[in-house]
């Protein structure tokens, strides 16, 4: 049995911008259900209600910079689990709208000094608890500093038995902040420590991670082989071939109690499986309906569902007078609905077009259960990543028997099998160029196959269908990392 401790700043049902925060409830949940000893620490948002929540009677004393903040500790659950889920509680740093940013395209000022919080109440939680964990499991930039505090701090005194694992879910966001900021990480940096959380000038969160966690993992094994190569390193490529003894990509699961047609309640009565599929039909003329698409069956109807930033491909897919989405929608008899938030000109765009086209809807916003009806009701899920960690809608498409077009990169590309013409074969359709003229004719190749060939594409979609990513297996893979780790 370990202990993990898993440091984050997402979790569902709390806290969510993307899969980060489904990855980590539901890996930790695996491992609690294999036997281990889970918990997780994140920051109480001010959206987080704390009347459910037990509040801990001591307050913990966390240095920052040059003083020390105090903060209340809560504890909750994640849902019909026994994993304990605490929660920093500090007015000035979190006690505000948003996680990240007052908008999804902007970061607080002072997010240098409320993660580093987190990194530093890390240890102090644990001392407060007097529970050591073997594990430190640090995800993405706004955890990364833990790692390398057990490295030059604290694994000297009662954490001397504990390491670290860092995960990347996403390199394109790294922490970057003034060097001044370092002061919160430590307040007396030496050269030599100074080069290990710098980078380009600045203060980088997620270059100390990879510089002193002992395992570092991501969430493919392709893109765990891409972030070595400069097209996809954000710089940090020569530092993570530098560790690529200790570098291994772990591909996600997916929740089936969540993300299943037989069972999700937000298609009922009309779910479905892959023996008895025809009440996809109707749950396809309820999406048409409520995005206000005519309900028209033989019409192939694309779904998509995303933050709407430039690792989405969203340039290419609709930039004002460049991207394929006009073109697309007005050549072929298509449909497509759209929902999604971030970057504003995108948002703009997108109900801009959707005015001039009929069979585009778009919904801009955050919205769980529609998306779940996008996932089962679409016939196809597009995303033109330019680059993908993992992604979790193709594999949430797949479940559905909503074939994925993808573009073959990170894990797109190990999870999403191309269509063979010859044989039938497939799950789903890739493209490799990033470009709008290639994302127009992988389009056209899909409502052909639509028009002309529709016992293959009732094929993929059983195929699709029966495929598994289950968290098992990949939680089976995080214990032998630990164990590695633990050799270190
Ligand atoms: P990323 O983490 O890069 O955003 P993933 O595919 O791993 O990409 O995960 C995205 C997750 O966020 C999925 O669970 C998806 O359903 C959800 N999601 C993204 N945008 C929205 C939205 N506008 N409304 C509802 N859910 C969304
Ligand atoms: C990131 C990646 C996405 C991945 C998710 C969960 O947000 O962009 O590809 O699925 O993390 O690991």
């Amino acid at each position: 049995m370990k202990k993990i401790l898993m440091l984050t700043s997402e979790t569902v049902p709390y806290a969510k911008t993307g899969g980060l925060a489904d990855v980590v409830t539901a890996l930790a949940i695996e491992l609690k259900r294999l036997g281990h000893d889970v918990r997780v620490l994140m920051p109480r948002y001010y959206h987080i209600d704390r009347s459910s929540l037990k509040r801990h009677d001591s307050a913990l004393g966390i240095w920052l910079g040059s003083g020390e903040e105090w903060t209340a500790v809560y504890e909750g659950h994640l849902p019909g689990t026994e994993v304990p889920v605490y929660f920093l509680d500090h007015e000035r740093f979190f006690g505000r709208d948003g996680i990240y940013g007052a908008r999804p395209d902007d970061g607080f000022e002072d997010n240098a000094a409320r993660y580093s919080l987190l990194a530093r109440g890390a240890f102090q939680l644990c001392r407060m608890l007097h529970w050591f964990p073997d594990i430190i499991h640090a995800h993405d930039w706004p955890a990364a500093p833990a790692c390398y505090l057990l490295k030059k701090e604290e694994g000297h005194r009662e954490f001397s038995k504990t390491r670290s694992v860092l995960t990347i879910h996403n390199l394109g966001y790294q922490g970057i902040f003034a060097l001044n900021d370092a002061v919160y990480l430590q307040p007396e940096l030496d050269v030599l420590n100074l080069s290990t959380i710098e980078y380009s000038g600045a203060f980088n969160f997620l270059k100390a991670g990879i510089m002193t966690a002992d395992k570092i993992t991501t969430v493919s094994p392709t893109y765990a082989e891409e972030i070595k190569r400069p097209e996809y390193g954000f710089g940090m490529d020569g530092l993570l071939r530098y560790r690529e003894r200790d570098l291994r990509g772990i591909i996600n699961g997916i929740d089936y109690s969540i993300w299943n047609p037989e069972t999700d309640e937000y298609i009922s009565p009309n779910n479905f499986s892959a023996d008895n599929i025809r009440n996809k039909k109707l749950v396809k003329k309820d999406l048409q309906k409520k995005a206000g698409l005519k309900a028209a069956a033989n019409v192939p109807l694309v779904g998509i569902v995303t933050r709407l930033v430039d690792q989405k491909g969203i340039k290419e897919l609709c930039a004002p007078g460049s991207g394929a989405l006009f073109s697309i929608c007005s050549d072929f008899n298509i449909q497509f609905v759209i929902l999604g938030s971030g970057d504003s000109w995108c948002e703009k765009e997108l109900n801009s077009l959707s005015s001039k086209l009929p069979n585009l809807s778009v919904k801009i916003g955050y919205d769980n259960h529609f998306a779940h009806l996008i996932e089962a009701g679409s016939d196809f899920f597009l995303m033109p990543s330019r680059y993908e960690p993992c992604g979790l809608n193709q594999l949430y498409s797949l479940s559905y028997g909503t074939l994925p077009i993808v573009r073959r990169t990170g894990g797109l590309a190990d999870t999403v099998e191309n269509y063979d013409m010859e044989t039938g074969g497939g799950t789903g359709f890739l493209f490799d160029d990033l470009r709008p003229d290639v994302l127009y004719d992988v389009l056209k190749w899909v409502v052909e196959t639509w028009e002309q060939r529709m016992p293959d594409i009732l094929a993929m979609r059983k195929r699709a269908m029966e495929k598994r990513f289950a968290w098992e297996s990949s939680a089976q893979e995080y214990l032998e990392v630990y164990s590695q780790a633990l050799k270190h």
